[in-house]
């Protein structure tokens, strides 16, 4: 019998605390871990091989600690690792019955429920936008829906120091929701394809036309794991229920106190980690 533990979410850095939070508020008896790899943020400008290289080890540390399934809740490493570490590195682990999901998926599963004119809008950090992902991914489900993506690189960089409800974040909020609708007029769904936008939500909708619905991914996700757990009832009787969830960054925990708890509420329980072997 193996020891029961936490659901483990990895993000570059704060953005996937936006998904963990509405997956604890959907099923807060589990218990969780999070890792943000903050030291080495952002991910989105980065080459394809250095995101799957530094996802790779941040998700073989999440399996070390013992959990059993790991949550990628970031789009840059959904996008460039999720596919490498599932098909070709998890097969090889010593316990390849471990998994690892990404957001992408369940988030395309959506478009065509929730789009009528079958144009939608992907904002993104540059990295996901030259994977092609979400284009890739909505061709398999929705062959007729057409993506318009729009690479956002300053949006980050402002949520990461807290400037996202400053005054100077609205230049570039309306530059790139401006560059986006300029792609067509069509476009009635967008989707906040990085963890890290949800907290520009209020500016990105001031700028919008109205009528526009945005998608962010927090239920999406915890919807998608709720039902992936209930699928899969020999994960779901290896992770442990004390109600409870613990940090990881591999910054400085009290850098990684002060932003996450714009993103987290609740109390922030930090270690910080070394990903050296
Ligand atoms: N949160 C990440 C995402 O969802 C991106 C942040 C970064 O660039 O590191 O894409």
């Amino acid at each position: 019998m193996k020891e029961l533990s936490p659901i483990a979410f990895f993000d570059s850095g704060y953005g996937g605390l936006t998904i963990l939070e509405r997956v604890r508020a959907l099923m807060p008896e589990y218990d969780y871990l999070y890792l943000g790899d903050n030291a080495r943020n952002p991910y989105g400008t980065r080459s394809f091989d250095v995101v799957y290289q530094y996802t790779k080890e941040c998700v073989e540390k999440l399996f070390e600690l013992g959990s059993p399934l790991v949550i990628l809740a970031c789009n840059t490493a959904s996008a460039k690792a999720l596919r490498n570490i599932q098909q070709n590195d998890l097969p090889l682990s010593d316990d390849p019955s471990r998994r690892v999901l990404g957001v992408i998926r369940p988030s395309v599963e959506q478009l065509g429920r929730i789009s009528k004119t079958k144009h939608v809008g992907v904002f993104a950090t540059q990295g996901t936008v030259n994977s092609n992902s979400y284009p890739l991914e909505t061709a398999k489900i929705w062959p007729y829906i057409i993506i318009h993506q729009q690479a956002c690189p300053m949006w980050v960089p402002i949520v990461e120091n807290n400037e996202f409800d400053g005054d100077g974040a609205d230049f570039y909020i309306q530059k790139y929701v401006d560059a986006l609708m300029k792609q067509s007029p069509l476009i009635d769904t967008i989707i906040l394809a990085c963890t890290h936008y949800p907290l520009l939500l209020k500016k990105i909708r001031k700028y919008l036309p109205n009528g526009i619905q945005i998608i962010s991914q927090g239920d999406i996700i915890a919807h998608s794991l709720q039902e992936y757990l209930a699928h899969h009832p020999e994960m779901q009787r290896r992770i442990s229920r004390g109600a409870s969830v613990r940090f990881l960054t591999t910054e400085s925990c009290s850098k990684f106190e002060d932003t996450a708890s714009i993103f987290f509420s609740g109390d922030l329980n930090v270690q910080h980690i070394s990903l050296d072997r």
